[in-house]
Order: C-alpha cells, then structure tokens, then sequence
C-alpha cells in the first residue's frame, strides 16, 4: 500500500473559514489525504484565506513566501490558496507567487479532487466561480472524522446588506441560506459523531431564511428545530446584524435552554452620522432599544461586538458617541479594528482619518473594552457555571471548556472527561480566561 499522502491547511480569519477548511480536508480525504501538523511533511498545503482587513490579506504572501523553499526539499509539494484572497485577487496571487499551483475560491472547494489531479498532473488551476450547484451536495457526506465535542455549522453564506466598508458581499456574494433538511441531516450526523454544541455560522446568520417544511424558515424557527435533538446540548449562532434581530430570536434567548446566553452583536459604531455613513440603516438608539430587549428576555445574557474606528469622515465627537455606546452597553467581549480601505467597497473612495488619530481612538477603545472584559470576568468569580470540556489544559492535568457564557474555563480534575459538560464553580479571573473547581 503507497503511504497516504499529507495535507496541511493553515486557516486565518472567520469560524466560517474554520469550518470550510474542515470540510476541504473532508473534500480531499476522498483523494488520499490525511491531516498533519507540520508543513515540511506535507504533500499539499492549503492556506485558507481572509480578504476583510488589508493585513489579513498580506500575511497571505508573506506565509506563501516562507513555504516557498518548501519545495527545493520536497518537489512533489503543490500549495493552494483558497478563501477570500483567493476570490478577490485569484489571478494576481497566481501572477505574483510562481510557486502557488492552486488557488479555489470559497464556492467551488468540492471542485479540490478534480484540481488536486489536475495540478499533480503537471498543471496549474484557478477556480474562483460562483457556480450553479450548491457546494454542500458535492461534499464527502458523514467523513466527519475527528469530533471535537463544540462544532461550526455553516447555514447561511453571503451577505446583501453592503455596508459601505465591507467586502463580504463581493467575495462571498449574494446571501443564500441552506434548506431545513440539510442542516438537521448534518446537524444529527455531528452529535452522532460526539458533538454536543453546534454554532450556527454565516456571514449575517440571522438573515436566515431557508426552505423548510411549509415555507420559509427563520433561524429562530430553525434553532428550536434543532433543540429538539437529543443529546445536543447547546447552540449557539455568529455573527449578526441588529436589523435581522426578529421577535422570535429575541424571545427565543428566554426561552429556548439550549440557546447559550451569548449573542455576538456587531454595531460597528455609536455615531448615527457614521452609522449612516457605514450603510448599517439603523441608529445607535436603536441598537440600544434591541439590546434592552434582550436583556429583558435573558437578563444574564453576555454581549459581544465589533467597532471599526477612524471611519472616512470619523471625528472626535464621533468617536466620543462610540465610547458612549459601549458605556451603555457594557460589552463581555468585543473585536475592535481601525478602518481599512478594502478596493471595490464604496468607503475606499473617501477620505480617510489620519493614521495616528485612527490609532490613538484604537487604544482608548480597546483599553474600555479590556475594563469592560475584566468586569464581567471577575463577576463570574464565586459563581457556578456549566461548562463543556473540550480538550486537555496547557498544565499537566489541566483541562479546558467553555462556559454558558462562552469563556474559557480551566479546572484541574481528574474525573474530567472531554465531551463531559459539568458544574464548575469559578475561583479566579486570569486575562483570557477563569479558573475553577468542580462545583459538589
Ligand atoms: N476595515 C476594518 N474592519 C472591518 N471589518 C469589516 N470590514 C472592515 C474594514 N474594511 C470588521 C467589522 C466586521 C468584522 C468581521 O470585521 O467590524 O464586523
Ligand atoms: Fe459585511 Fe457584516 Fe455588513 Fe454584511 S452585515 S456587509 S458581512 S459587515
């Protein structure tokens, strides 16, 4: 028997990436190929690729740089690029980098097989269409292999809200959302395999609108759906727009258990001048009032969001309105970046704020929204919480699990498993993460 063949994917970015990077490996499981760790053992590395931040997209020739030698060792090595670099700038990335033989965008990777041949027989292959079939009806079905005990499950892809800095709408493309059946048939398949939380993903997951049993479902209606299977003890859904938040989810957060009281919100920013600006069509009172909401269903409910500062156009007073916002609402978790041009969006064409003015409302924000994490932290102290253990501590012994909250929880503990949620009674708040016991 000729010894499989290795395949390495490095993955920047999104959960979204993170899950389609899984199934590639999926994908080109049917060709031979089994996962390693280690780039200078693999036949085929595979850099899945984010488009969202300038920077994002430039590690992507700098770690295709550093992979380059690679192949003076071994020449049977292809390398691929796939994701949204390689959806934006698919030929320019073939121009600029001779050593890359692939690059396949996020809509065509049950295509890899084909291109996999197709570039061992001497070629090279670009694959950066949006297609006619559905990716998800050509993926290997139940090769889930490794299970870790939390999963991604992509619904939804795409967005058509355009927000005026974003280049989703262009690399991802239109919002489509998968049919009911498709997800549940997947969804089973994964808590067979051992999993017993399922994050719902999609690039505005709360847009969701699938074909179902008598129409169209939302995601509310979807989530309840999948409650009801046994054994999966918690669901959770990424990322989301404000102006998506219907009735429905909102209730949903009292009263559906298995929903976990985490919801990422992303606002962006607290000017209404900006917000308009950005083509978010909704105001900084009217995030305010949706969050309120909220919290009336699920009063413990942990919130999270993004914030781009230094916004075309962004001043002082602008920026004020944003640290007033996050004052209001009081963030346990938060994703701050200064403004990046991104070329086709139509902020690119404007002027943009100086870059130390960017950067200095970058640090005060980042240094609130810090404050803000440790308060709700060391509010967990002296608290039980349940927690999903996932995989082994970085201490002998030690293990790690996320919470209802979705903070990294270690506990020391023997009578552990993973895959196991147990009580745990948080005794002290470190930076990223809180420590406990077993609760009796
Ligand atoms: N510049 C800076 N941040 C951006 N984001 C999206 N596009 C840009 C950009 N051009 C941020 C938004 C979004 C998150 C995923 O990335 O905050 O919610
Ligand atoms: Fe991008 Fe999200 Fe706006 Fe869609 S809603 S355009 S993905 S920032």
């Amino acid at each position: 028997m000729t010894e499989a063949k290795k395949l390495y994917i490095k993955t920047y970015g999104c959960q979204m990436n993170v899950y389609d990077s899984e199934r590639m490996a999926e994908a080109l499981g049917a060709s031979g190929y089994v996962m390693t760790d280690a780039p200078d053992q693999a036949d085929m590395i595979l850099l899945n690729t984010c488009h969202i931040r300038e920077k994002a997209a430039e590690k992507v020739y700098s770690e295709l740089g550093r992979l380059k030698p690679l192949k003076l060792t071994n020449p049977d090595l292809k390398i691929g690029v796939a994701g949204c670099v390689a959806q934006a700038e698919g030929e320019e990335i073939m121009r600029r980098q001779p050593a890359v033989d692939l690059v396949v965008g996020p809509q065509t990777y049950h295509r890899l097989p084909a291109m996999e041949a197709a570039v061992r027989a001497g070629g090279r292959a670009v694959d950066t269409e949006f297609p006619e079939e559905d990716k998800f009806d050509h993926l290997p079905k139940g090769l889930h292999t490794r299970r870790a005990p939390a999963a991604f499950l992509t619904v939804q892809e795409g967005c058509d809200k355009f927000c005026a800095f974003c280049v989703v709408p262009y690399t991802r493309g239109a919002e489509v959302s998968r049919p009911v059946a498709r997800v549940m048939t997947e969804a089973r398949d994964l808590v067979a395999r051992g999993v017993r939380e399922i994050t719902l993903l999609g690039q505005n997951v709360n847009a969701y609108h699938g074909e179902g049993d008598g129409g169209t479902w939302t995601l509310a209606r979807l989530i309840r759906h999948l409650a009801r299977i046994d054994r999966l003890e918690r669901i959770r859904f990424t990322t989301s727009h404000p102006n998506d938040m219907d009735d429905d989810l909102i209730a949903a957060h009292g009263d559906e258990p298995k929903l976990m009281p985490y919801l990422h919100l992303p606002v962006q920013s607290g000017s209404d001048r900006i917000l308009r600006a950005m083509n978010r069509k909704h105001t900084a009172d009217a995030y305010l009032r949706l969050i309120e909401r909220l919290r009336a269903a699920r009063p413990d409910l942990l919130l999270s969001g993004d914030f781009i500062v230094g916004f075309p156009g962004e001043s002082d007073a602008d920026f004020d309105d944003t640290m007033e916002l996050v004052r209001a609402v009081g963030y346990g978790q938060a994703f701050s970046f200064k403004y990046s041009p991104r070329p086709g969006t139509p902020a690119a064409e404007r002027a943009t704020v100086p870059d130390e003015v960017a950067s200095d409302r970058l640090h005060r924000l980042q240094a609130l929204l810090t404050q803000q994490q440790r308060e709700v932290q060391a509010a967990m102290v002296g608290r039980e919480v349940a927690v999903l253990f996932e995989k082994p501590g970085r201490l002998p012994g030690q293990m790690m699990g996320k919470s209802d909250y979705l903070h990294a929880v270690h506990v020391t503990d023997p009578r552990i498993e993973i895959g196991q949620i147990a009580r745990v009674r948080i005794t002290h708040s470190g930076p990223n993460s809180l420590g406990g016991v077993l609760a009796e």
